[in-house]
C-alpha cells in the first residue's frame, strides 16, 4: 500500500524521505504500516480505531523516529496512540523498534508486534493537517509536538507548526482538560509558542514554576532530536498547555 498520498496536500516544507531505506525497513513500510495505518478517507471513532477498548487517545505530530511515540504507547497500553509523521524514513524506524525487526535481519514470515507491545498504535504516514478533518470535536486526551522544525528565520515564520490556524484545528479534537505539549531547545520557538498560545484564549499554559518546564516531565521518552540538543550543549523547554 502507497504511503498516504492526496491531491490537496497543503504546502510541507521539510523532507518526506532521507537516506535509501533498504530491505527491512521497505518491507516494514509495505508488509506491516497497513496494519497500523490510517487512510485518507477514514473517519476516526474511538470504539473502531484500536482493537480493544483504550482509556484515552493521544496523538503525536511530527514523531520523527518514533521513540517517544512507541515508549508512551509501552508504558501505558491503557491507553491508544496516533502518530503523524512525513518523514518516511521515521516511520520505517518506528516500526523497527515496536516490530524489533532491525536492518540485516532475516525477516521472519509473518511480521508482528514484539509480545511487549499491545496493538495500540495507529500511524498516519503524510501530514497532520490533512487528517484533522477526520478527527472528530473532542476526540483526544494528549497532543504532543515534540522538537517541532523551529524555522527560525522570521521570514520562514509561516512554516511553523504551532500557528494560530493549526490551533483551531488543535483545540477542536482536544478534550476539555487535554493537555497540548510542546518541547523545544530553540529560544526563538519557546517565545513563539508561549505567544501564541497566550493569545489564543482556549489554552492555559500550566506552569506554576521554571521546574514546572525546565525539566523532564516525569512521563517523558528522550527523542532523537533532543538527544542531539544535549549533545551540542543546548537545554530544552517542556510547555504544557490546558485546553480550556
Ligand atoms: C525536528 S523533527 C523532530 C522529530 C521528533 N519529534 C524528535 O523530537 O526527534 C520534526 C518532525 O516533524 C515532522 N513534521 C513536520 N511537520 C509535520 C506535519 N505537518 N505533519 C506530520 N509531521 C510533520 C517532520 O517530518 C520531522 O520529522
Amino acid at each position: 500500500m502507497p504511503l498516504n498520498t492526496n491531491l490537496e496536500t497543503p504546502k510541507f516544507y521539510g523532507r518526506r524521505q532521507g537516506r535509501r531505506i533498504r530491505k527491512a525497513k521497505s518491507t516494514l513500510l509495505e508488509a506491516f504500516l497497513p496494519k497500523l495505518s490510517i487512510s485518507n478517507d477514514q473517519k476516526l471513532s474511538k470504539d473502531s480505531l484500536f482493537s480493544y477498548p483504550v482509556k484515552q487517545i493521544c496523538l503525536e505530530i511530527g514523531f520523527g523516529n518514533g521513540e517517544h511515540l512507541a515508549g508512551q504507547a509501552l508504558r501505558n497500553p491503557e491507553n491508544g496512540y496516533i502518530g503523524a509523521e512525513v518523514f518516511k524514513n521515521g516511520v520505517a524506524n518506528l516500526l523497527s523498534i515496536i516490530t524489533g525487526i532491525k536492518e540485516g535481519d532475516n525477516l521472519p514470515e509473518k511480521i508482528e508486534l514484539l509480545p511487549e507491545y499491545k496493538d495500540n498504535i495507529r500511524i498516519f504516514s503524510d501530514d497532520i493537517r490533512l487528517l484533522f478533518k477526520q478527527i472528530p470535536d473532542n476526540f483526544l486526551d494528549k497532543i504532543f509536538v515534540l522538537f517541532p522544525d523551529p524555522w527560525p528565520k522570521k521570514r520562514h515564520a509561516d512554516r511553523r507548526f504551532i500557528n494560530q490556524e493549526n490551533l483551531k484545528e488543535i483545540s477542536r479534537i482536544l478534550k476539555k482538560g487535554g493537555i497540548l505539549r510542546v518541547a523545544t531547545d530553540h529560544k526563538i520557538y519557546k517565545g513563539w509558542t508561549l505567544r501564541q498560545l497566550h493569545e489564543n484564549p482556549n489554552f492555559r499554559w500550566t506552569a506554576r514554576c521554571g521546574n514546572d518546564w525546565k525539566h523532564e516531565p516525569r512521563d517523558w521518552v528522550q527523542t532523537k532530536y533532543q538527544r542531539k540538543a544535549i549533545r551540542e550543549g543546548r537545554r530544552a523547554v517542556f510547555l504544557d498547555f490546558e485546553r480550556l
